[in-house]
């Protein structure tokens, strides 16, 4: 098959197409044909840094959609053509990659199999942060940064269609309008507005927080009485300085998590939720794949570093078959 290497740590340029075997289902797995796999910003940490898989010749890929090829042993709910999406552990910019079978979805009603590979890891991300460990209630204020990010789209559009009002950042005017249509009750430009300043009479809930560093103490000031924070990356640093007194007066509930080195057991219970509480919201059109651009297979490269640019709002795809 062909696939996308990292054949060493670096840029862009280190992933390479190479041929590779296929792989085979063990038990409990699917042999996925894949036809799209989404880009996320954890693929490019995988390229550049040691401390995220130490392996050099790793396949890239968090999520794919396509066709069932195979079935391993013991696998129940599959069989060969069956159309889905699904969240991989690495593996998915490729022509087959092999999955669990509790960690794939069916393609949701109305959806093509390209938008579908769009969905799994920021819905899973946003299902399991929002609403399960910060429980987002229906009315509460959500904050999400990165508001036009593959994350942030999905965080607008759940929240929204769940009861909360959603208040975001992004780093251009044009994101944030863009944003505001999508659903987003207001936004904010976090490089010409102090969103402390913009968002201080709101009373903010929950913060879905991907930034950390400097924007820190200014959501603790946001956070109203029992709010709860969940981090998921710290784009702007990993280092804080808070007032744990503002913490104690307001009892808030600091946290975070990481999706990708969980087993396959979380995962595939994560999928039974998304599919009972997300997926009639996408099938009936509350929730949206957001794709900006879609490039082949053999352009891997190129999609990351638009994605590294930032310049994106929604998704980037690869088309593999
Ligand atoms: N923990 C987990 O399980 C988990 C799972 C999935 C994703 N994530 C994290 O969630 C984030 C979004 O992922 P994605 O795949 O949706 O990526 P993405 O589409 O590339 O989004 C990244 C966003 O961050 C914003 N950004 C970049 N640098 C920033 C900075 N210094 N300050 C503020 N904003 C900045 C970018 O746009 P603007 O600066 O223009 O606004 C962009 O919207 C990533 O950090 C990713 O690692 C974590």
């Amino acid at each position: 098959m062909k696939a996308i290497l990292i054949t060493r740590k670096g840029g862009p340029e280190v992933l390479e197409m190479h041929q590779l075997p296929a792989p085979v289902p063990a038990t409990g797995e699917v042999l996925i044909r894949v036809a799209a796999a989404g880009l996320n910003r954890s693929d490019i940490y995988s390229r550049i840094s040691t401390a995220y898989g130490k392996n050099d010749l790793d396949i890239p890929g968090l999520e794919v959609s396509g066709h069932i090829e195979a079935c391993g042993p013991g696998v129940v709910r599959w069989k060969k053509g069956d159309a889905v999406c699904a969240l991989v552990t690495g593996g998915g910019y490729a022509e087959y990659v092999a999955v669990p079978e509790g960690q794939c979805l069916p393609v949701p009603a109305g959806l093509s199999l390209e938008e579908a590979a769009a969905l799994p890891e920021t819905v899973f991300t946003v299902w399991l942060n929002v609403f399960r460990i910060a429980r987002l209630l229906p009315g509460e204020n959500l904050l999400v940064h990165g508001g036009s990010s593959g994350i942030g789209v999905t965080a607008i559009q759940l929240a929204k269609a769940l009861g909360s009002p959603v208040y975001v950042t992004a780093g251009t005017d044009e994101k944030c309008r863009w944003c505001e249509s999508l659903g987003a009750t207001r936004a904010v430009n976090y490089k010409t507005d102090d969103f402390g300043e913009a968002f201080k009479d709101i009373g903010i809930d929950v913060i879905l927080d991907m930034t950390g560093g400097d924007f820190t103490a200014k959501n603790i000031h946001l956070l109203r009485e029992d709010g709860r924070i969940v981090w998921i990356n710290s784009m702007r640093g990993k280092n804080a300085t808070i007032d744990l007194s503002e913490i104690m007066r307001k009892r808030i509930v600091m946290t975070g998590s990481m999706l990708k080195p969980r087993d396959k057991d979380f995962k595939s219970a994560l999928a039974s939720e998304v599919e009972k509480f997300v997926w009639p919201l996408v099938a009936n059109g509350a929730v949206k794949p957001v794709i900006y651009k879609i490039l082949p297979l053999k352009q891997a490269s190129e999609a990351q570093q638009l994605m590294e640019s930032s310049e994106h709002i929604g998704k980037i795809l690869l088309r593999v078959s």
